[in-house]
């Protein structure tokens, strides 16, 4: 079965609440354990400076939010859990996709869209106190999702339109630079994960105002709970759960068995004092072994910071590379490559199979790219240019396989990937780079 490569951002501005947690975290960090599938999970610290220009808060926000996933359980030697800003591909691949977005696409992002019509309704100028960074935004987005050639993201209903103008981008991408360089993604919003109600019975939001912070301590957990709305129905009255946000959060937290017992007890007129205090003890049986985690996270920021550095390697091995080949596709290349020569010769692509090489932290690397520009292999990291010219001069004539592995002899000298490419086609390629050589 071909790999799903799922992946999602969370913005760094402000504290995780309990909606967030039922609605986003919990089922994330679940999912992220399915087989068949790779996760990507990113602080979008980049996005957060759109909304925020307050540097304690986006650090203060980007610990929390940090130490609050780990804390759950995001296993990050399972998944892919880095920050944006550690990813210098992403603002890269940002402008390149900036130059094929068509302006009048992102004119109708709804964020900016709203912004320009309140600003028209005040009488004022439709652009006044909009930042390029507001409108730059979907393509920002786009670039965190296309670089990693994501098939899936989860997100609200509200972020829908970003990922279609992500698949409009990728798409004029492929067809600009006549490739199939990226995956098309999909939006996928789960109707059947809960929307908790805040406070006051509306959706929990920090924008409302009545949302529930999820790492309280459990005295103030408690307190904030006794501050959910209720009717005026006395102790004894029989009660409808249906109508109860008391009872909606009940369950987004309790299993089959617990909320059918929840559901008698409504009936049997249950007070809401002690409904309530169900609900605090419900709460905290599930929150009080991650709280305990968190807070030694938060109170080891070096710890988290190496996390996240680990994580933006990982993603790097999967970044560079593809960047590379990007950068070939648009014509950023060494003046030096043979490819330069072929320019002009043909009006799309390139003739054929090839190799690309490149630089990274000092040591060098090769890329095996298909017809069309696709990388289908990566080698390993070599130590001089001699070294990866001798490897890619011998691999057409010599090279063997074992599983995604390429080898010369005993040594794995590259891999197979990102894509779904076999042993056999990339033998074949090796196979045509072999014939067309003098
Ligand atoms: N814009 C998203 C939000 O506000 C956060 C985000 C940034 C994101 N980049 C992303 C979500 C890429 C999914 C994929 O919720």
């Amino acid at each position: 079965m071909p790999v799903r490569r799922v992946l999602t951002g969370i913005t760094t501005t402000g504290t995780p609440h309990l909606g967030n947690y039922v609605g986003a975290i919990r089922p994330a960090v679940r999912a992220s354990v399915q087989p068949g599938v790779e996760s990507f999970y990113f602080l979008a610290d980049y996005h957060a400076l759109v909304k925020c220009q307050e540097p304690e808060r986006v650090q203060r926000s980007t610990l929390e939010i940090a130490a609050t996933w780990l804390a759950l359980g995001l296993d990050p030697e399972k998944v892919w859990f880095y920050r944006q800003s550690d990813i210098p591909e992403i603002p890269e691949l940002t402008w390149f996709l900036g130059c094929v977005a068509a302006k009048g696409l992102l004119n109708r992002a709804h964020a900016y869209k709203a912004a320009v019509d309140a600003n028209t309704q005040a009488g004022e100028d439709p652009d006044a106190g909009i930042s390029l960074g507001l409108f730059n935004y979907p393509v920002l987005m786009a670039a965190d999702i296309l670089l990693f050639n994501a098939h899936e993201v989860p997100v609200g209903r509200d972020q829908i339109q970003h990922i279609e103008m992500a698949r409009d981008m990728g798409q004029r991408f492929n067809h600009v630079y006549g490739g199939e360089y990226f995956t098309l993604p999909e939006a996928r919003v789960d109707e059947s994960t809960a929307l908790l109600p805040g406070l006051d019975g509306r959706k929990m939001s920090k924008s409302y105002d009545n949302a529930i912070p999820l790492w309280l301590p459990a005295k103030d957990l408690r307190k904030a709970i006794t501050g959910i709305v209720t009717n005026s129905q006395a102790p004894g009255e029989p009660k409808d759960p249906a109508a109860s946000h008391l009872y909606t959060i009940y369950q987004a937290f309790a299993d089959a068995g617990e909320a059918e017992r929840m559901r008698r007890a409504y009936a049997d007129g249950i007070a809401w004092g002690e409904a309530k205090q169900a609900l605090y003890e419900r709460i905290e049986r599930e929150l009080a072994p991650a709280r305990e985690r968190y807070q030694e996270l938060v109170a080891h920021p070096a710890r988290i910071e190496e996390v996240l550095r680990a994580g933006a390697a990982k993603a790097r091995v999967r970044a560079t590379p593809f960047m590379e080949t990007l950068r070939g596709a648009v014509g950023l290349r060494k003046l030096s490559d043979p490819v330069a020569r072929a320019a002009g010769t043909s009006r799309k692509g390139h003739a054929g199979p090839r190799f690309v090489q490149y630089r990274e932290d000092g040591k060098f690397h090769f890329n095996l790219l298909d017809a069309s520009g696709s990388r289908v292999a990566w080698s390993k990291a070599f130590d001089n240019p001699k070294e990866a010219a001798d490897v890619m001069a011998r691999l057409p004539r010599e090279a063997t396989f074992h599983e995604r592995a390429i080898l010369l002899g005993d040594e794995p000298v590259a891999n197979i990937g990102p894509g779904e490419a076999a042993a056999k086609d990339v033998g074949d390629l090796l196979r045509a780079i072999a014939s067309a050589a003098p």
